[in-house]
């Protein structure tokens, strides 16, 4: 066998217990010898042909979730390259492994169905792999979520490392973007107002590049929010997929993984209460998408420290103290580009100073404070535009509200700055209930479905259990013969999702979920009269609380007749173990106490 004398290998000294946590030693594979197992550990691994030297640096893992199905993660190649140099100029091993990939438009039944998925993959390939840091490179909407829940519960040092947003596209003269535009360009189309080569040529220009939505969609908004966590370099947030600034970005995070590494600085440690409520914070003052409050509660309920800690309740309390700054579609008018070109989450924190906790740790071992002493940020007119000063905000506060009443006792979200009609924030209307997506479907558009632009429309049955994955579809669209009339917003309430990049008056994840024998939302029906006051932040069925007793009762009665069969598979264990939108659509066995209700 070969040997490098400068490093003579004791690994086989069966004299010597093998007990390091850290390197090639750490997480040996079980053949009940330890000795023999590094052995073998050490003949594959030489197969690629690391020499000695090579496997005796830290190793820090690179995950690759380039996939041809993910435009959003078209630079990944770039971004791996780039991280490699600067874990292997400050002396690591890195060592690239794939795990799944998750893209809005190619996730069937969505995206969201595979989050906790794709978490379990993380964590399990973190876990299960000698790392001693591992660079997380992800971006589309749920990949994001997706690594930092597993990251957190793995436990180990994780640096996520994010695509970035794509550049902004033109058409006649006028930029736009997915997928803020997608939607409005669409609802156009419905309504008659253009043609079909108008949106066929606008949609040839959605997309100009790869990254993410270029927007404060759930992408984006998960970008900043992982800043504001102290889980990454700040220019992380925004730097385009395509600029020289991405690359920079995940060199320094190659570097950042080696320091970690170093010093075992795990997220369990880093993350707080405070880091939270700084993500919170952050939230609220760029009108992020309501995504990101399930994505959140997930993230918060992987980590002991913050488990039970951060609730519903938090956002609400942040959100009265903090106004909406940042001027990006969907609750302005400007794209990402815009908001990196104006100073970026740098900018945007030192605005928010005064509402941050600064003693709150990073993944750099500098306080965010820290960082913000060493980093000052001179203002320029650009900037202000952007990202409005704390005395002249764009929505005075609370961006995104929690309501509930008596069909939401569990809560429900609305992201009131994105409202497109502001009296519909305190409204009573009559019910135009669809049990479903299909039932939705078959009737919007029927010319003869009684609906005014008084109505409330409500979906059941797209909650986590009523509809895998509780899709982006709360942007209930307005029927065609209100929309042609001019109607360009309606008040919508669902237990489901909305896409980040959406706007409207839209109440969304609903708890208890339809799906629930018990879930006063499942017993709506049309006609009932609903009120919504985003001020008192009350969302009530107007009928009493007898025949909302006895309509629950009857509904159980059905269920328990109709019980189904339980589904096998990923889907089934899906069914049987998410948790409501309140806990993070998680499952509940990968909670920080494993589902416990203790
Ligand atoms: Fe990937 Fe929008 S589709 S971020």
């Amino acid at each position: 066998m070969e040997q490098d004398a400068s490093h003579p290998p004791n690994d086989y000294d069966l004299s010597t217990a093998i007990s390091s946590t850290s390197g090639l030693r750490q997480g040996l594979t079980s053949y009940g010898d330890a000795h023999f197992s590094l052995f073998l550990r050490k003949v594959f691994v030489k197969a690629l042909g690391y020499s000695e030297d090579a496997l005796s640096r830290p190793i820090i893992g690179i995950i690759n979730t380039y996939s041809g199905f993910n435009p959003c993660h078209g630079n990944v190649p770039q971004l791996i390259e780039a991280a490699k140099r600067g874990i292997q100029f400050n002396g690591g091993l890195a060592v690239e492994f794939p795990t799944i990939s998750v893209h809005e438009s190619f996730s069937h039944p969505t995206s969201m169905f595979l989050r906790n998925l794709m978490s379990m993959d993380t964590e399990e390939m973190i876990r299960a792999q000698p790392l001693d840091a591992c660079v997380m490179i992800g971006g589309c909407d749920k990949t994001v979520p997706a690594q930092l829940m597993g990251g957190i519960s793995a436990n180990k040092p994780v640096l996520p490392l994010i695509t970035g947003p794509m550049m902004p596209g033109s058409h006649r003269g006028q930029r736009i973007g997915a997928c803020t535009d997608c939607r409005n360009n669409w609802a156009s189309f419905r309504a008659g107002e253009i043609d079909i080569e108008e949106i066929s040529a606008i949609n040839e220009e959605l997309a100009p590049t790869i990254g993410t939505c270029g927007v404060m969609g759930t992408a984006s908004t998960m970008a900043c929010i992982t800043a504001a966590l102290g889980m990454m370099p700040l220019r992380g947030a925004s730097a385009p997929a395509v600029s020289s600034a991405r690359a920079r970005v995940a060199e320094e995070t190659g570097a950042n993984a080696i320091i970690a590494a170093r010093n075992k600085w795990k997220p369990q440690d880093i993350l707080s209460k405070e880091s939270f409520l700084n993500a919170i914070t952050v939230l609220q003052a760029i009108g992020g998408s309501t995504n990101a409050v399930v994505h959140l509660m997930a993230i918060a309920n992987r980590n002991p420290k913050t488990q039970g800690v951060i609730t519903l309740q938090t956002f609400e309390e942040v959100g009265r103290k903090t106004p909406l700054l940042v001027d990006l579609k969907p609750s302005g008018d400007n794209y990402m580009t815009d908001f990196h070109n104006a100073g970026g989450m740098l900018a945007l924190l030192h605005t928010l100073r005064p509402l941050l906790h600064l003693s709150a740790k990073t993944i750099t071992g500098q306080t965010l404070g820290d960082i913000l002493d060493s980093s000052p940020f001179r203002e320029f007119p650009l900037s202000r535009r952007i990202i409005r000063p704390l005395s002249d905000p764009l929505y005075p506060g609370s961006s995104l509200v929690v309501l509930s009443g008596n069909i939401a006792p569990n809560g429900a979200v609305m992201k009131a700055s994105a409202s497109k009609d502001r009296a519909l924030l305190s409204h009573t209307g009559p019910a135009v209930v669809f049990e479903d997506s299909a039932d939705l479907a078959k009737r919007i558009d029927d010319p003869n479905l009684e609906v005014t632009a008084n109505s409330v429309l409500v979906l059941k049955g797209i909650g986590p259990i009523g509809n895998p994955g509780m899709p982006e579809a709360g942007l209930l669209p307005i029927p065609r013969k209100l929309a042609s009339a001019g109607v360009k917003d309606i008040l919508r309430i669902s237990d489901g999702r909305m896409s980040g990049t959406a706007g409207g008056t839209i109440i969304l994840h609903i708890s208890p979920e339809s799906a629930l024998p018990e879930s006063p939302f499942g017993i709506v029906q049309t006609g009932d009269l609903i009120t919504c006051d985003v001020e008192k932040r009350k969302l009530s069925l107007d009928i009493s609380n007898e025949e909302l007793g006895s309509r629950i009762e009857a509904r159980k009665a059905v269920f328990a007749r109709e019980a189904k069969p339980k589904r096998r598979g990923y889907r089934g264990l899906y069914e049987r173990a998410v948790n409501q939108a309140q806990d993070g659509a998680d499952f509940d066995f990968l909670a920080a106490n494993g589902g416990s209700s203790n």
